[in-house]
């Protein structure tokens, strides 16, 4: 540990598992006194007792606000005003156009989007001056993909609101920033009913897209490259 969160306070959705688990634990790691929302109070147990380190935990779920808002005001009660929003908790259903239905619609965005949106609304009273706001979005703002497409949308949404959310917050010398992860090994696909080689052709998807992707960044970008290394070597 270096302590470059020390004593700072980070408020995570989603830290019961996955990427949200393996930030708290981080964040821990380098200092921070952490809070996380979880869906259950056994799941909350769970969770604190593996990030460790006087870490907290708060029974909520991102698709009930009033549960979002109860979580803010618990940590700024608590442990202290907030100086990291990790606004991550998703969900990837899938959504195979000739059968999804409203209900189906309905979930992925309120826990997505609608929750992302209002996991940052809440926070913004009890944020310190200088706040880290972080939205977990995906890879997937800006590609398509069959089976995933309300999922892909919410992604983007996330990045839009990003935007507005920057000089929204300017007044409190708040930074921004979208987390787009690529393919991460935890049990998002499997929580959404993806088999086993479902999961194994969506990664593969998506390596053949990024191999393209950056094939095709390194081709353009290859003339300033070679100008920036020699700037930076002279
Ligand atoms: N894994 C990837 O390949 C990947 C790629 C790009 C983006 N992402 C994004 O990364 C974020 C974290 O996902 P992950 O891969 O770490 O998956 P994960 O292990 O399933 O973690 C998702 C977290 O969100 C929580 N959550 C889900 N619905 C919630 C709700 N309604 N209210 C409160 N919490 C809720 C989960 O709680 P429970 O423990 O109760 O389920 C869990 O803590 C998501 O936003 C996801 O879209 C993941």
């Amino acid at each position: 540990m270096n302590g470059r969160l020390k004593n700072r306070v980070a408020a995570i959705t989603g830290g019961t598992s996955g990427i949200g688990l393996a930030s708290a634990k981080a964040f821990v790691r380098q200092g921070a006194k952490v809070a996380i929302l979880a869906r259950s109070q056994e799941k909350a147990n769970k969770a604190v007792a593996e990030i460790g380190d006087g870490a907290i935990a708060f029974v909520g779920d991102v698709s009930d606000l009033p549960s979002i808002e109860a979580f803010y005001k618990g940590v700024a009660e608590t442990i202290g005003k907030i100086d990291v929003v990790f606004a991550n908790a998703g969900i990837a259903d899938r959504t195979i156009l000739e059968e999804v239905d409203e209900v189906a619609f309905d979930k992925i965005v309120s826990v997505n989007l609608k929750g992302a949106f209002f996991s940052v609304k809440y926070a913004v009273p009890y944020l310190n001056k200088g706040a880290s706001v972080i939205l977990t979005s995906s890879c997937l703002d800006e590609m398509g993909m069959a089976g995933l497409s309300v999922y892909a949308a919410t992604k983007a949404a996330v990045r839009s609101l990003a935007r507005s959310f920057t000089p929204e917050l300017g007044r409190y010398d708040a930074r921004i920033n979208v987390l787009s992860p690529g393919p991460v090994a935890t049990d998002i696909e499997r929580k959404a009913g993806f088999s086993e080689r479902d999961y194994d052709a969506y990664s593969e998807y998506l390596r053949t897209i990024y191999t393209k992707l950056f094939s095709r960044l390194l081709s353009k970008n290859f003339s300033i490259m070679m100008s920036m290394m020699s700037y930076s070597t002279n």
